[in-house]
Protein backbone atom coordinates (compact mmCIF):
# COMPACT_ATOMS: atom_id res chain seq x y z
CA UNK A 1 0.00 0.00 0.00
CA UNK A 2 1.44 3.80 -0.72
CA UNK A 3 1.04 4.86 2.91
CA UNK A 4 2.22 8.46 4.16
CA UNK A 5 5.46 7.37 5.79
CA UNK A 6 5.74 3.84 4.73
CA UNK A 7 9.19 2.08 5.55
CA UNK A 8 8.55 -0.48 2.95
CA UNK A 9 12.04 1.09 0.97
CA UNK A 10 13.76 2.20 4.20
CA UNK A 11 13.22 -1.66 5.71
CA UNK A 12 16.51 -3.08 5.18
CA UNK A 13 18.21 0.50 6.46
CA UNK A 14 16.16 -0.40 9.69
CA UNK A 15 16.73 -3.91 9.98
CA UNK A 16 20.57 -3.74 9.42
CA UNK A 17 20.70 -0.94 11.88
CA UNK A 18 18.95 -2.42 14.73
CA UNK A 19 21.10 -5.74 14.09
CA UNK A 20 24.35 -3.80 14.47
CA UNK A 21 23.04 -2.31 17.81
CA UNK A 22 21.30 -5.34 19.19
CA UNK A 23 23.00 -8.59 17.45
CA UNK A 24 22.24 -10.27 14.42
CA UNK A 25 20.46 -13.58 16.64
CA UNK A 26 17.52 -11.64 18.14
CA UNK A 27 15.78 -14.78 18.48
CA UNK A 28 15.04 -14.66 21.94
CA UNK A 29 13.90 -10.84 21.39
CA UNK A 30 10.78 -9.24 22.13
CA UNK A 31 9.85 -6.11 19.34
CA UNK A 32 7.76 -3.84 19.21
CA UNK A 33 6.13 -1.49 16.49
CA UNK A 34 4.01 0.67 18.56
CA UNK A 35 3.07 2.74 15.34
CA UNK A 36 2.47 0.06 13.05
CA UNK A 37 0.67 1.59 9.76
CA UNK A 38 0.62 -1.09 7.46
CA UNK A 39 3.15 -3.03 9.51
CA UNK A 40 5.63 -3.51 6.87
CA UNK A 41 8.28 -3.24 9.46
CA UNK A 42 7.10 -6.12 11.97
CA UNK A 43 6.67 -8.19 8.98
CA UNK A 44 10.52 -7.90 8.58
CA UNK A 45 11.23 -8.71 11.86
CA UNK A 46 8.47 -11.48 12.10
CA UNK A 47 11.13 -14.59 11.16
CA UNK A 48 13.86 -13.17 12.93
CA UNK A 49 12.65 -12.18 16.62
CA UNK A 50 10.43 -14.26 19.76
CA UNK A 51 7.49 -12.01 19.70
CA UNK A 52 6.08 -8.89 17.93
CA UNK A 53 4.44 -6.53 18.82
CA UNK A 54 2.12 -4.50 16.65
CA UNK A 55 0.32 -2.01 17.45
CA UNK A 56 -1.75 1.31 15.51
CA UNK A 57 -4.66 3.94 16.72
CA UNK A 58 -6.21 3.63 12.90
CA UNK A 59 -8.80 0.22 12.80
CA UNK A 60 -7.39 -0.44 8.89
CA UNK A 61 -4.16 -0.57 10.43
CA UNK A 62 -5.62 -2.82 13.10
CA UNK A 63 -7.21 -4.76 10.29
CA UNK A 64 -3.93 -5.25 8.55
CA UNK A 65 -1.73 -6.02 11.39
CA UNK A 66 -3.94 -8.75 12.76
CA UNK A 67 -3.47 -10.44 9.39
CA UNK A 68 0.00 -9.75 8.20
CA UNK A 69 1.34 -10.11 12.32
CA UNK A 70 -1.04 -12.00 14.25
CA UNK A 71 -1.46 -14.37 11.64
CA UNK A 72 0.54 -17.03 11.41
CA UNK A 73 -0.66 -20.50 10.84
CA UNK A 74 -2.07 -21.58 7.75
CA UNK A 75 -5.25 -21.31 7.35
CA UNK A 76 -7.32 -24.11 5.61
CA UNK A 77 -8.97 -23.09 2.43
CA UNK A 78 -8.93 -19.82 2.36
CA UNK A 79 -8.27 -18.89 -1.43
CA UNK A 80 -11.53 -21.07 -1.96
CA UNK A 81 -13.22 -17.98 0.18
CA UNK A 82 -11.65 -15.25 -1.60
CA UNK A 83 -12.49 -16.35 -4.74
CA UNK A 84 -16.09 -17.12 -3.50
CA UNK A 85 -16.16 -13.48 -2.56
CA UNK A 86 -14.94 -12.46 -5.69
CA UNK A 87 -17.15 -13.81 -7.97
CA UNK A 88 -20.57 -12.96 -5.84
CA UNK A 89 -23.23 -11.58 -7.61
CA UNK A 90 -22.79 -7.39 -7.23
CA UNK A 91 -25.28 -5.87 -4.43
CA UNK A 92 -25.05 -2.05 -2.91
CA UNK A 93 -24.05 -0.74 -0.15
CA UNK A 94 -22.80 2.00 1.92
CA UNK A 95 -19.92 3.02 0.09
CA UNK A 96 -21.54 2.70 -3.29
CA UNK A 97 -24.32 5.05 -1.58
CA UNK A 98 -21.70 7.56 0.08
CA UNK A 99 -18.69 7.34 -2.36
CA UNK A 100 -19.47 6.70 -5.76
CA UNK A 101 -20.58 9.45 -8.71
CA UNK A 102 -23.42 7.06 -9.80
CA UNK A 103 -25.34 6.94 -6.91
CA UNK A 104 -25.96 10.93 -6.76
CA UNK A 105 -23.35 11.48 -3.62
CA UNK A 106 -21.39 13.95 -5.47
CA UNK A 107 -18.29 11.90 -4.67
CA UNK A 108 -16.06 9.91 -6.89
CA UNK A 109 -13.83 7.80 -4.43
CA UNK A 110 -14.48 4.96 -6.28
CA UNK A 111 -15.76 3.69 -10.17
CA UNK A 112 -19.79 2.76 -9.55
CA UNK A 113 -18.67 -0.92 -10.05
CA UNK A 114 -15.34 -1.45 -7.55
CA UNK A 115 -17.94 0.64 -4.86
CA UNK A 116 -20.70 -1.97 -5.14
CA UNK A 117 -18.12 -4.39 -5.13
CA UNK A 118 -16.62 -3.59 -2.37
CA UNK A 119 -19.82 -3.01 -0.75
CA UNK A 120 -20.62 -6.85 -1.71
CA UNK A 121 -17.73 -8.75 -0.32
CA UNK A 122 -17.93 -6.67 2.92
CA UNK A 123 -21.46 -7.58 3.55
CA UNK A 124 -20.65 -11.48 3.14
CA UNK A 125 -17.65 -11.26 4.96
CA UNK A 126 -19.43 -9.92 8.02
CA UNK A 127 -22.60 -12.59 7.06
CA UNK A 128 -19.63 -15.21 7.16
CA UNK A 129 -18.39 -13.70 10.43
CA UNK A 130 -21.70 -13.14 12.05
CA UNK A 131 -23.02 -16.90 11.20
CA UNK A 132 -20.17 -18.39 12.86
CA UNK A 133 -18.85 -19.56 9.10
CA UNK A 134 -15.43 -17.90 9.23
CA UNK A 135 -12.93 -17.72 12.98
CA UNK A 136 -10.69 -14.14 13.59
CA UNK A 137 -7.92 -15.49 11.46
CA UNK A 138 -9.70 -15.58 8.59
CA UNK A 139 -12.12 -12.60 9.16
CA UNK A 140 -9.08 -10.64 9.29
CA UNK A 141 -7.11 -11.70 6.68
CA UNK A 142 -10.71 -11.54 3.92
CA UNK A 143 -10.79 -7.81 5.69
CA UNK A 144 -6.87 -7.11 5.01
CA UNK A 145 -7.36 -8.32 1.61
CA UNK A 146 -10.36 -6.88 0.74
CA UNK A 147 -8.81 -3.17 2.05
CA UNK A 148 -5.26 -3.80 0.11
CA UNK A 149 -7.33 -4.57 -3.22
CA UNK A 150 -9.67 -1.59 -2.44
CA UNK A 151 -6.62 1.15 -2.10
CA UNK A 152 -5.39 -0.09 -5.66
CA UNK A 153 -8.62 1.04 -7.23
CA UNK A 154 -9.22 4.12 -5.00
CA UNK A 155 -9.45 7.09 -7.29
CA UNK A 156 -7.34 9.29 -5.39
CA UNK A 157 -4.14 11.01 -5.71
CA UNK A 158 -2.47 8.85 -2.92
CA UNK A 159 -4.68 9.93 -0.10
CA UNK A 160 -8.04 10.15 0.81
CA UNK A 161 -8.32 13.65 1.89
CA UNK A 162 -9.71 14.06 -1.80
CA UNK A 163 -11.04 12.37 -4.46
CA UNK A 164 -10.46 12.94 -8.24
CA UNK A 165 -13.04 15.00 -10.72
CA UNK A 166 -12.14 12.06 -13.47
CA UNK A 167 -11.97 8.72 -12.64
CA UNK A 168 -7.76 7.73 -13.23
CA UNK A 169 -6.58 4.86 -15.56
CA UNK A 170 -5.85 2.65 -12.26
CA UNK A 171 -9.46 3.64 -10.75
CA UNK A 172 -10.92 2.33 -14.19
CA UNK A 173 -9.59 -1.11 -13.38
CA UNK A 174 -11.84 -3.92 -12.61
CA UNK A 175 -11.21 -4.69 -8.68
CA UNK A 176 -10.00 -8.18 -7.90
CA UNK A 177 -9.92 -9.78 -4.19
CA UNK A 178 -6.28 -10.86 -4.50
CA UNK A 179 -4.87 -12.59 -0.74
CA UNK A 180 -3.32 -10.86 1.72
CA UNK A 181 -0.65 -13.37 2.32
CA UNK A 182 1.12 -13.21 5.79
CA UNK A 183 4.19 -15.11 7.13
CA UNK A 184 3.96 -18.20 8.47
CA UNK A 185 5.88 -19.05 11.26
CA UNK A 186 5.69 -20.54 14.48
CA UNK A 187 6.03 -18.12 16.86
CA UNK A 188 2.71 -16.40 18.33
CA UNK A 189 2.91 -12.31 17.95
CA UNK A 190 0.11 -10.09 19.61
CA UNK A 191 -1.60 -6.67 17.86
CA UNK A 192 -3.28 -4.01 20.01
CA UNK A 193 -5.21 -0.70 18.55
CA UNK A 194 -4.56 1.64 21.33
CA UNK A 195 -3.14 5.21 21.97
CA UNK A 196 1.00 4.57 21.76
CA UNK A 197 1.20 6.31 25.16
CA UNK A 198 -1.32 4.10 27.19
CA UNK A 199 -0.20 1.04 25.77
CA UNK A 200 3.54 1.51 26.52
CA UNK A 201 2.23 1.26 30.44
CA UNK A 202 1.00 -2.42 29.49
CA UNK A 203 4.05 -3.80 27.49
CA UNK A 204 7.84 -4.58 28.14
CA UNK A 205 10.67 -6.24 25.50
CA UNK A 206 13.75 -6.07 24.27
CA UNK A 207 13.27 -3.86 21.02
CA UNK A 208 10.49 -0.60 20.50
CA UNK A 209 10.60 0.80 17.42
CA UNK A 210 8.94 4.02 16.89
CA UNK A 211 7.82 5.67 13.79
CA UNK A 212 5.31 7.85 14.69
CA UNK A 213 3.76 10.92 12.02
CA UNK A 214 6.59 13.37 10.97
CA UNK A 215 3.60 16.31 10.24
CA UNK A 216 0.40 17.50 11.00
CA UNK A 217 -1.51 15.41 8.66
CA UNK A 218 -3.45 13.01 10.48
CA UNK A 219 -3.70 9.85 9.71
CA UNK A 220 -7.55 9.24 10.59
CA UNK A 221 -8.80 12.10 8.17
CA UNK A 222 -6.00 10.81 4.97
CA UNK A 223 -7.32 7.38 5.15
CA UNK A 224 -11.11 7.68 6.59
CA UNK A 225 -12.28 5.68 3.85
CA UNK A 226 -10.19 2.70 4.57
CA UNK A 227 -11.52 2.82 7.95
CA UNK A 228 -15.43 3.04 6.72
CA UNK A 229 -14.45 -0.12 4.36
CA UNK A 230 -13.23 -1.57 7.69
CA UNK A 231 -15.61 -0.72 9.97
CA UNK A 232 -18.67 -0.62 7.61
CA UNK A 233 -20.72 0.91 10.38
CA UNK A 234 -23.93 3.60 9.92
CA UNK A 235 -23.14 7.14 10.27
CA UNK A 236 -23.20 10.66 8.53
CA UNK A 237 -20.29 11.53 6.03
CA UNK A 238 -19.79 15.16 6.24
CA UNK A 239 -19.12 17.76 3.51
CA UNK A 240 -17.68 17.04 0.32
CA UNK A 241 -14.71 14.58 0.96
CA UNK A 242 -17.66 12.53 3.29
CA UNK A 243 -15.39 12.52 6.17
CA UNK A 244 -16.17 10.94 9.58
CA UNK A 245 -15.45 11.74 12.91
CA UNK A 246 -11.54 11.11 13.01
CA UNK A 247 -8.46 9.94 15.81
CA UNK A 248 -6.51 12.87 16.48
CA UNK A 249 -3.07 12.17 17.05
CA UNK A 250 -0.57 14.16 19.38
CA UNK A 251 2.03 13.37 17.31
CA UNK A 252 0.83 15.81 14.68
CA UNK A 253 0.33 18.85 16.55
CA UNK A 254 3.44 20.96 17.02
CA UNK A 255 2.28 21.47 20.82
CA UNK A 256 2.01 18.55 21.98
CA UNK A 257 4.44 16.23 20.17
CA UNK A 258 7.54 16.89 22.17
CA UNK A 259 5.08 16.17 25.35
CA UNK A 260 3.98 12.79 24.26
CA UNK A 261 6.91 11.91 22.83
CA UNK A 262 9.16 12.47 26.59
CA UNK A 263 6.77 10.39 28.07
CA UNK A 264 6.46 7.90 26.03
CA UNK A 265 10.33 7.35 26.20
CA UNK A 266 10.22 7.63 29.83
CA UNK A 267 7.46 4.85 30.45
CA UNK A 268 8.83 2.59 27.81
CA UNK A 269 9.91 -0.66 29.40
CA UNK A 270 12.60 -1.43 26.43
CA UNK A 271 16.38 -2.17 26.59
CA UNK A 272 16.28 -0.62 22.61
CA UNK A 273 14.82 2.32 21.43
CA UNK A 274 14.72 3.12 17.93
CA UNK A 275 13.20 6.54 16.16
CA UNK A 276 12.53 6.78 12.46
CA UNK A 277 12.05 10.68 11.86
CA UNK A 278 13.05 12.90 8.66
CA UNK A 279 14.92 16.34 8.84
CA UNK A 280 10.84 18.10 8.35
CA UNK A 281 9.13 16.88 10.88
CA UNK A 282 7.51 18.69 13.78
CA UNK A 283 10.45 18.18 16.39
CA UNK A 284 13.84 18.38 14.87
CA UNK A 285 16.77 16.73 15.10
CA UNK A 286 17.87 18.52 18.79
CA UNK A 287 14.52 18.51 20.01
CA UNK A 288 14.72 14.54 19.68
CA UNK A 289 18.52 14.34 20.62
CA UNK A 290 17.87 16.11 23.98
CA UNK A 291 14.94 14.38 25.32
CA UNK A 292 16.27 10.94 24.13
CA UNK A 293 19.72 11.38 25.71
CA UNK A 294 17.93 12.24 29.06
CA UNK A 295 16.82 8.08 29.40
CA UNK A 296 20.27 6.65 28.21
CA UNK A 297 23.07 6.35 25.68
CA UNK A 298 22.16 7.81 22.19
CA UNK A 299 23.40 7.38 19.00
CA UNK A 300 21.97 8.82 15.75
CA UNK A 301 22.22 7.38 12.04
CA UNK A 302 20.86 8.86 9.04
CA UNK A 303 20.44 8.18 5.25
CA UNK A 304 19.75 9.92 2.41
CA UNK A 305 15.79 8.95 1.22
CA UNK A 306 14.32 9.86 -2.09
CA UNK A 307 10.66 10.03 -1.31
CA UNK A 308 7.50 11.10 -3.89
CA UNK A 309 5.72 13.83 -2.67
CA UNK A 310 1.87 13.54 -3.96
CA UNK A 311 0.38 16.77 -6.16
CA UNK A 312 -3.15 17.61 -5.28
CA UNK A 313 -4.08 16.24 -8.47
CA UNK A 314 -2.51 13.68 -10.73
CA UNK A 315 -0.51 10.76 -9.47
CA UNK A 316 1.57 11.17 -12.64
CA UNK A 317 2.77 14.29 -11.09
CA UNK A 318 4.50 13.24 -8.76
CA UNK A 319 7.66 14.94 -7.79
CA UNK A 320 10.78 12.98 -6.40
CA UNK A 321 11.78 15.23 -3.10
CA UNK A 322 15.53 14.07 -1.25
CA UNK A 323 15.10 14.33 2.78
CA UNK A 324 17.07 12.83 5.48
CA UNK A 325 16.10 9.84 7.35
CA UNK A 326 16.46 9.83 10.83
CA UNK A 327 16.91 6.48 12.95
CA UNK A 328 17.81 7.72 16.38
CA UNK A 329 19.34 5.16 19.00
CA UNK A 330 18.60 4.53 22.67
CA UNK A 331 20.02 2.07 25.20
CA UNK A 332 17.65 2.53 28.34
CA UNK A 333 19.22 3.22 31.58
C1 LIG B 1 4.63 7.06 9.88
S1 LIG B 1 3.19 6.08 10.08
C2 LIG B 1 3.85 4.47 10.37
C3 LIG B 1 4.22 3.81 9.08
C4 LIG B 1 4.65 2.38 9.24
N1 LIG B 1 5.94 2.26 9.88
C5 LIG B 1 4.70 1.72 7.88
O1 LIG B 1 5.80 1.50 7.33
O2 LIG B 1 3.63 1.44 7.35
C6 LIG B 1 2.59 6.54 11.66
C7 LIG B 1 1.45 5.71 12.19
O3 LIG B 1 1.18 6.11 13.54
C8 LIG B 1 -0.20 5.97 13.79
N2 LIG B 1 -0.47 6.82 14.98
C9 LIG B 1 -0.54 8.16 15.06
N3 LIG B 1 -0.68 8.54 16.33
C10 LIG B 1 -0.72 7.43 17.09
C11 LIG B 1 -0.84 7.18 18.48
N4 LIG B 1 -0.94 8.17 19.36
N5 LIG B 1 -0.82 5.90 18.91
C12 LIG B 1 -0.72 4.86 18.03
N6 LIG B 1 -0.61 5.05 16.69
C13 LIG B 1 -0.60 6.31 16.22
C14 LIG B 1 -0.86 6.39 12.50
O4 LIG B 1 -2.16 5.86 12.39
C15 LIG B 1 0.12 5.84 11.46
O5 LIG B 1 -0.28 4.59 10.99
Amino acid sequence: MNYIGSKYKLSNFIESTICSVVGKDLSDKIFCDIFAGTGIVGRVFKNEVKKVIANDVEYYSYVLNKNYIENHKPIPDKKTYIDELDNLPIKKGLIYKNYCFGSGSGRQYFSDENGKKIDTVRQQIELWKNNGEINNNLYYFLLASLIESADKVANTASVYSAFLKRIKRSAQKKLILKSAEYIINGNQHIVFKEDSNNLIKKIEGDILYLDPPYNARQYGANYHLLNTIALYDNFIPKGKTGLRDYNKSQYCSKSSVKGAFEELIKQANFKYIFLSYNNEGLMSVDDVKNIMRKYGKYDLISTNYQRFRADKEENRNHKASKTKEYLHVLEKK
